[in-house]
């Protein structure tokens, strides 16, 4: 486990389009897991400048996000599916179809999470997986429970994540309750992991996870088992 602490939001969001520019040159047909949140906003403008400046192609890659909101379309502007056409998609030359969010509307969300680890799998699993943190310490949309959950799935959210996000809605009973999630098995197959992690709120979570034990009550807790994990923070 790497930790890397740096002082400012565009230090952070600049070592992780670094992480992230490095694999795709290294390999440029890889599978990429992507994040959503505010958190890694600067590290998609990143991405995006180098890509408008020459640097970076990625018409050769693939890309799973790690969650959606349950019954939001693809082009609610409050779905995951369009923060990632809007932040990264429709400014880098990705191939749209090579692109995966899971969908919030999936008429039976369980077949569909198993069709979507599958697809995973085939593609011979993430090379390359973006983390952010909620501030109770979930990642994706895993929030604490009783157990870990492998596969892509369904989940209740938290009151507090609730709350957390009602700011990207008009009110808090626009917030969706529910979302499907990867689950810790595609994450943990991850070959590598890059968490990002910005703001006082998330100093509880980021001690929680990193430097106490590990458990379902705490989601991002499991990464210490990660054999290739990077934590950026920048916790002030
Ligand atoms: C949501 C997402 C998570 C994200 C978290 C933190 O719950 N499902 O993937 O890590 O928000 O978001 P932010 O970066 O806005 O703090």
């Amino acid at each position: 486990m790497n930790i890397i602490h740096v002082s400012s939001y565009e230090e952070l969001s600049r070592k992780a389009a670094d992480i992230i520019a490095s694999q795709i040159l290294m390999k440029p047909n890889c599978v990429l897991g992507l994040a959503t949140g505010s958190t890694p906003i600067g590290t998609y403008q990143n991405l995006v400048k180098k890509y408008q400046q020459g640097d970076l192609d990625f018409s050769t890659l693939t890309t799973f996000n790690l969650d959606e909101y349950l019954g939001l379309t693809g082009d609610h502007p409050q779905s995951y599916r369009y923060f990632m056409n809007d932040n990264l998609f429709n400014h880098v030359n990705v191939r749209p179809e090579c692109t995966n969010v899971p969908d919030g509307c999936a008429a039976d969300p369980k077949a569909y999470g198993l069709a979507y680890d599958q697809a995973i799998a085939d593609m011979g699993g993430i090379d390359l997986q973006l983390l952010g943190i909620g501030n109770n310490g979930h990642i994706a949309f895993n929030e604490p429970a009783d157990v870990f959950v492998a596969e892509t799935h369904t989940v209740t959210l938290d009151k507090s994540t609730i709350e957390a996000n009602k700011r990207f809605f008009n009110s808090i009973d626009e917030v969706p309750t529910q979302a499907i999630t990867m689950g810790m098995g595609s994450i943990m197959k991850a070959k590598k992991v890059l968490l990002i992690a910005n703001g006082a709120a998330k100093k509880e979570a980021i001690e929680k996870s990193f430097y106490g034990p590990i458990t379902p009550e705490v989601p991002a807790s499991i990464l210490q088992l990660h054999p290739d994990l990077t934590v950026i923070c920048n916790l002030d």
